[in-house]
């Protein structure tokens, strides 16, 4: 049995304005660079408590929200009625299990730096994607590892847009692309993220 990082940060996630604003500005700008159209079949990857996703949701036919977490699956199944969209909420480890789905597009914020084979991840979801599929997928920019004040299972300092670009065109993605994404307002500084999108 995994460790729930997010156990006891699940109930009050939502409660973090910063945190908030951040991943509805994120939101945007994915909205600003895919074109969405209201028969795609999305995935969350690290989907928390919906943040992303509800924002999202409008706009598309369903989301598949897959996170490794109880605590915050549990939140988002709270809020299910509220989820513009269909919605399954799916508890899994992705970097260690499989799920046989494919779907037109994955999104995902603020999930990537607890991941630790980012290699093997994009290959995995490149693999999870119809051809033409697209991912969108926010991070945090290098980082000098203050991001983080208490243990989240957190394996990078965020990602030069290099690094990120590199995953993408090594996974067999092309039209790989990084814009910036947001910038998080914490009391001790600011934290720029990138969004990378590409085609499989
Ligand atoms: C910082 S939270 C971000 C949640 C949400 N995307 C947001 O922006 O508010 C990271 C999430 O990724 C999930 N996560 C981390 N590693 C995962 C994995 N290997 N498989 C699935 N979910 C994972 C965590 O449980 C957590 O809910």
């Amino acid at each position: 049995m995994s460790k729930d990082f997010f156990k006891d940060k699940a109930e009050g996630y939502e409660q973090d304005d910063h945190r908030v604003e951040n991943v509805a500005t994120i939101a945007s700008s994915v909205m600003k660079h895919i074109d969405l159209k209201p028969d795609m079949e999305l995935m969350d990857f690290g989907s928390g408590t919906g943040l992303l996703l509800e924002k999202i949701a409008p706009y598309v036919a369903s989301f598949t929200a897959v996170d490794i977490s109880t605590s915050m699956n549990e939140q988002l199944i709270q809020k299910q009625d509220q989820i513009d969209c269909e919605l399954e909420v799916i508890e899994m480890d992705l970097t260690t299990s499989n799920l046989n789905r494919s779907f037109d597009g994955i999104i995902s914020s603020m999930t990537l730096h607890h991941v630790d084979d980012l290699k093997s991840l994009f290959g995995k979801l490149h693999s999870m994607l119809k051809p033409g599929g697209f991912i969108a997928l926010a991070d945090l920019e290098t980082e000098d590892g203050s991001f983080h004040q208490e243990d989240t299972g957190v394996f990078h300092f965020g990602f030069s847009a290099k690094q990120l670009m590199d995953f993408a065109i090594d996974s067999g993605f092309s039209q790989a692309e990084i814009n910036p994404a947001s910038t998080v307002q914490k009391p001790y500084g600011e934290y720029p993220v990138l969004l990378l999108t590409a085609i499989a």
